[in-house]
């Protein structure tokens, strides 16, 4: 039974010294959507340490909105810290305004122009690698479209190709590894069990990689018009160039914040396109009337209408972010209850997004819920977090899923293999753990 102190409520179901473990690895998001049942804030247990659930949009609002309070912090941020480096998604408030300018300039809209280019080069790539009535297993297919997309746009130089490929086949059990490491006790993460010594390779040669790219970069002194060209040429307030540890923290936290997520909200995307075929047949109808059959491009966001509203919609539904930390910097006041120091916090935009008091009929893929005009709860869609640390690649993500998904879509016919949902498998994105659709190919002339 749920035990109520000082206006946080216990969980029901901790065990001794692994807390809530089992639920939280074998069905976290059950486990996740019963907490608004106990309060508004739940005290779970990740081993013998405590985490407060923020279960309600407007508290976790406060709490993404006073970053100096609610700093980053909590288990899932010290282990990405360690595997990244000290880099925009894991460095404290006192480094955060700096470190976001140095990478701003590269998010802006005149370069995300240019990479949507690389953008419908990429999808290009990929839609004419299927054939006709083939079956595909749809995630590391993303994957691939993702990681190349994003590395291409961090680094452009041929030279790059085979750090581009180290990372790739790193980042998965990196991924695993950041989530299994965040929910065990710290004893059972320095033992060195199988999980452990694959996520220490991967990470080492992950981190390699991208160090033996950097000093590349500052040997050839020439300028790649990408991102790590331009992180070297930046000089902060003091004026001082950026050092290659900062750099090389940024890079990881791009590669890895940005890869996964947006590969797997295109493979959910798909997977409920699968399940919905009326909503697969009128966003076909849409990329059909804007594209016929030519690649999706920039200039063709504005009319992608349905397109960018079943990628909303699947961020409700299987937001990849769905479980994030704060730790409080300061005594803190939330929901009139004192929040000690050092108190670690979690949000889950899963939770938020899936409590029908403040998303109505959770479960129903309705991409209309986002024409204009409709009435939304505030703070009830947060996929992308929020306050000054929401994320930096939120229209990158959008641009690239929208262009990804319109054009595959144009051209292929997608249905599930397999009539049984995936599994989702609890990483530190929310992902699906195998996907296979069957592909039938529309227009037997691609571009
Ligand atoms: C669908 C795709 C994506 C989703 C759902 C997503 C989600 C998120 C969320 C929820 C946060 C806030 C984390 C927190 O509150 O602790 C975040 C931060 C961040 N994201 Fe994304 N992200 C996506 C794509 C990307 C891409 C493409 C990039 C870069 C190429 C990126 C880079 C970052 C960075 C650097 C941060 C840290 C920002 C800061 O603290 O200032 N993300 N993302």
């Amino acid at each position: 039974m749920a035990t109520k102190r000082e206006g946080i409520t216990q969980a029901p179901g901790a065990l001794p010294i692994v807390g809530h473990l089992f639920p939280l690895l074998r069905d976290p998001l059950r486990f996740l959507n019963a907490l608004p049942s106990y309060g508004d804030l739940v005290q779970i247990r990740l081993g013998p340490q405590r985490a407060v659930v923020v279960c309600r949009p407007e508290l976790v609002q406060q709490v993404l909105l006073h970053d100096r309070i609610y700093d980053k912090g909590g288990p899932l941020i010290e282990r990405i810290g360690n595997a990244l480096g000290n880099g925009l998604a894991s460095c404290p408030h006192s480094a955060h305004r700096r470190q976001r300018r140095s990478l701003q300039p590269a998010f802006s809209r005149a370069c995300l122009r240019e990479y949507a280019a690389i953008m419908t080069e990429q999808i290009g790539t990929l839609k004419t690698s299927w054939s006709d009535g083939r079956v595909i297993d749809l995630a590391p297919q993303m994957y691939n479209f993702a990681s190349g997309t994003i590395a291409r746009t961090l680094f452009t130089a041929d030279a790059a190709g085979p750090a581009v490929e180290t990372v790739k086949e790193c980042l998965p059990d990196i991924f695993r590894g950041i989530y299994q490491h965040a929910v065990l006790p710290p004893l059972l993460s320095r033992l060195p069990l199988p999980a452990n010594l694959r996520y220490e390779r991967a990470r080492n040669r992950a981190w390699a990689a991208v160090s033996k790219t950097i000093s590349m970069y500052r040997q050839d002194h020439e300028t790649h018009g990408d991102v790590l060209s331009m992180l070297l040429k930046t000089h902060d307030d003091e004026g001082g160039a950026l050092g290659d540890a900062e750099i090389h923290a940024q890079i990881m936290t791009l590669l890895v914040a940005g890869i996964e997520s947006t590969a797997v909200a295109l493979t959910w995307a798909v997977h409920l396109l699968c399940q919905y075929p009326d909503v697969q047949e009128r966003l076909r109808t849409e990329t059909a009337e804007v594209l016929g059959t030519r690649n999706a491009t920039w200039d063709d966001l504005p009319r992608l209408d349905l397109a960018r509203r079943v990628i909303t919609e699947t961020l409700r539904i299987y937001p990849p972010g769905w479980i994030l930390t704060r730790t409080t910097a300061t005594e803190a006041r939330l929901a009139d209850t004192v929040i000690p120091p050092e108190t670690t916090l979690i949000y889950s935009p899963y939770l938020i997004h899936h409590d029908a008091r403040f998303n109505p009929r959770p479960s129903s893929f309705d991409p209309d819920r986002w024409l204009p005009g409709q009435q939304h709860v505030r703070g009830a869609f947060i996929p992308f977090g929020g306050g000054a640390r929401k994320c930096i690649g939120d229209n990158y993500a959008m641009t690239m899923a929208t262009l990804a998904l319109s054009t595959i879509v144009a051209q292929w016919r997608f249905s599930h293999v397999d009539h049984q949902p995936p599994h989702v498998e609890p990483r530190m994105t929310l992902s699906p753990d195998k996907l296979q659709v069957r592909v039938e190919c529309l227009d037997r002339t691609p571009d």
